[in-house]
């Protein structure tokens, strides 16, 4: 009985959404959104692990590969871009003591991107949908293998994700740029400038230091927003081009071969779709990290201005390295390959190591410090990439790139690695933290379950994708499926990991459940009654 009445009220009275602000609220409806999405994908996950151990009857090969489609994209975009985008509209106007410049931009935001994602994974669901676009060329407007309708699914379901994507952008700079009703006029030039690491980069060089009109971590905010803008716009533009094509084919115009150069394609497209991978697993996250060492501390960062201008030098690398994606591409340019695809990528071993450095001395200097949930997904978080980022450099080597490329290496050892402990611990650190600033102080209903989160997911994280490494070093393809156990030494240990990683996230799922209460999360959606733009109700101490 009482556990029932907990699932309902929450823990100790659980979420009283009356008393929450409507930015607290949007906040949250991200969060609780991008929750529910990692879930599905983690179910995705589960079912190809499963056919990667033995073939399933249920999920046959056009199940298999749309699963496979919508898997990435989901967790991806409904997930990770949901939580980030959801903490960030928050802490930006938090951190910077002003209101949001728009509301109904906000909200507009999650409800763009949560519905886009359920529009694009019924494409697969629905209709089978399944073009890896990444190996793809002529573009995926195969009329033969898949219907015009999973496309046009897929493609409007992206459009409204990517229309999201650019209006949370625009929100945020114009937060951070615009002046408020009855405020005095604000430097909005000067506050770009500072945001997107420019006065930081500047500082290095002048004797007379220029003071930094945004902290750090907005600083760090505004890059990568930056760069997954830049992102919208690319995949947007590809969006384009595959109805184009799609409706030549579908009016006998066949437009494949002739109206796009492939290989000018593939590095625009590359290029665009590297952008989540730096923009988002490396600006992004290294920005988190500084937030989140500089709140558990309340000490400020160590070395401040090398780290603004390294954010700096990381935007400018991350327009830089998509040559990687094409280095078995024959038609690629050798230097392309060497500069962009090596060189350059190299220098990301040097931006992300001195982040790393720098968020681990600001921890250590401020011993001693309460091993808090936030604390230990942090450091879980800095693992995954100390892992993650070397397994991606072995690959950035030519020889080496056409070994493993291809093989569950790549995806296991340096994707999921990177995503699954480097980036998903991150961001449920952030999680952790911000959860009692968001719900005005509601305690976690249970600690183990907290603990059993964190042990079932690194081990779990890691586990998988260790075992994926070793199997792609054994010359276990990618996107492949093999229907006489040939690869089970790895795959059934995989499988083990696969299933930790679940129950992770289902004692996170009960404990947020239960923290908040049924009646709290509906809550979360209807209508906010407080009208106010500030972040926390006025009497909120934080
Ligand atoms: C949490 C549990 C998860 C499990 C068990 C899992 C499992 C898998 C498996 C078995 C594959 C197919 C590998 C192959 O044979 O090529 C795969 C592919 C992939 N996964 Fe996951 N995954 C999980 C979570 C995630 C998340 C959260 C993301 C992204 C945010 C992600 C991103 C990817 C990507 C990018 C691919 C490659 C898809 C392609 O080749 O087009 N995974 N995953």
């Amino acid at each position: 009985m009482s556990l029932i009445n907990t699932l309902v009220n929450g823990h100790q009275g659980g979420l009283k959404h009356e008393g929450m602000t409507p930015m607290q609220k949007i906040a949250l409806r991200f969060v609780v959104l991008g929750i529910l999405y990692y879930g599905v994908s983690a179910i995705e996950g589960m079912m190809m692990r499963v056919v990667a151990i033995t073939p399933v009857p249920l999920i046959d090969y056009s199940r298999f590969f749309s699963v496979m489609k919508a898997h990435p994209m989901v967790g991806f975009l409904g997930s990770t871009y949901m939580i980030v985008f959801g903490a960030f509209l928050f802490v930006v106007p938090f951190l910077m003591k002003k209101p949001i410049f728009s509301l109904k931009l906000a909200n507009a935001t999650w409800m763009l991107i949560g519905g886009g994602t359920f529009i694009m994974w019924l494409a697969g669901f629905l209709f089978s949908y399944a073009p890896l676009h990444t190996l793809y060329w002529p573009l995926p407007a195969d009329l033969s293998q898949f219907a015009i309708i999973g496309e046009l699914f897929y493609v409007v379901g992206v459009t409204l994700i990517m229309v999201g994507t650019v209006l949370y952008s625009y929100n945020i700079f114009k937060t951070i740029m615009y002046t408020p009703e009855g405020w005095d006029k604000q430097p909005s030039m000067e506050l770009f400038k500072s945001a997107i690491g420019f006065t930081g980069l500047t500082n290095f060089f002048k004797k007379k230091k220029t003071e930094h009109l945004v902290d750090l971590p907005v600083a760090a905010i505004s890059i990568g927003t930056i760069v997954v803008g830049l992102n919208a716009v690319v995949i947007m533009t590809a969006g384009v081009l595959l109805l184009i094509f799609l409706f030549g084919a579908a009016f006998g115009f066949n437009l494949e071969t002739t109206w796009v150069d492939a290989l000018l394609y593939k590095n625009i497209f590359s290029w665009g779709l590297d952008l989540i991978a730096d923009g988002l697993a490396l600006i992004f996250v290294v920005g988190t990290w500084y937030l989140l060492a500089t709140m558990i501390t309340g000490k400020t960062l160590f070395m401040q201005n090398v780290a603004r201008a390294a954010l700096f030098v990381e935007m400018v690398v991350s327009w830089a390295v998509w040559s990687y994606h094409l280095m078995s591409d024959q038609g690629q340019s050798d230097s392309l390959k060497v500069i962009s695809g090596e060189v350059v990528t190299a220098l990301e071993l040097v931006t992300l190591g001195l982040a790393v450095y720098i968020t681990l001395v600001t921890l250590v200097r401020a011993r001693p410090l309460k091993m808090t949930n936030e604390l230990k997904f942090l450091l879980g978080g800095l693992l995954g990439f100390m892992l993650a980022v070397p397994a991606g450099l072995i690959q950035a080597e030519l020889g080496m790139n056409q070994d493993l490329h291809n093989t569950q290496w790549f995806i296991g050892a340096h994707v999921h690695v990177a995503i699954i402990v480097g980036l998903t611990m991150t961001l449920y650190s952030a999680i952790y933290f911000l959860l009692p600033v968001l719900t005005n102080g509601v305690k976690l209903y249970s600690q183990k379950l907290a603990t059993a989160h964190f042990w079932l997911h690194i081990v779990g994280g890691i586990g998988m994708g260790a075992f994926m490494g070793m199997a792609g070093i054994d010359g276990m393809l990618r996107r492949s499926i093999y229907v006489d156990g040939e690869y089970n030494t790895y795959m059934i240990p995989a499988g083990i990991c696969g299933c930790l990683l679940l129950l992770a996230f289902f004692a996170f799922l009960i404990n947020v459940v239960m923290t908040v209460g049924v009646k709290g999360l509906i809550g979360i959606y209807s209508p906010a009654t407080m009208n106010t733009r500030e972040c926390v109700p006025a009497q909120q101490d934080v």
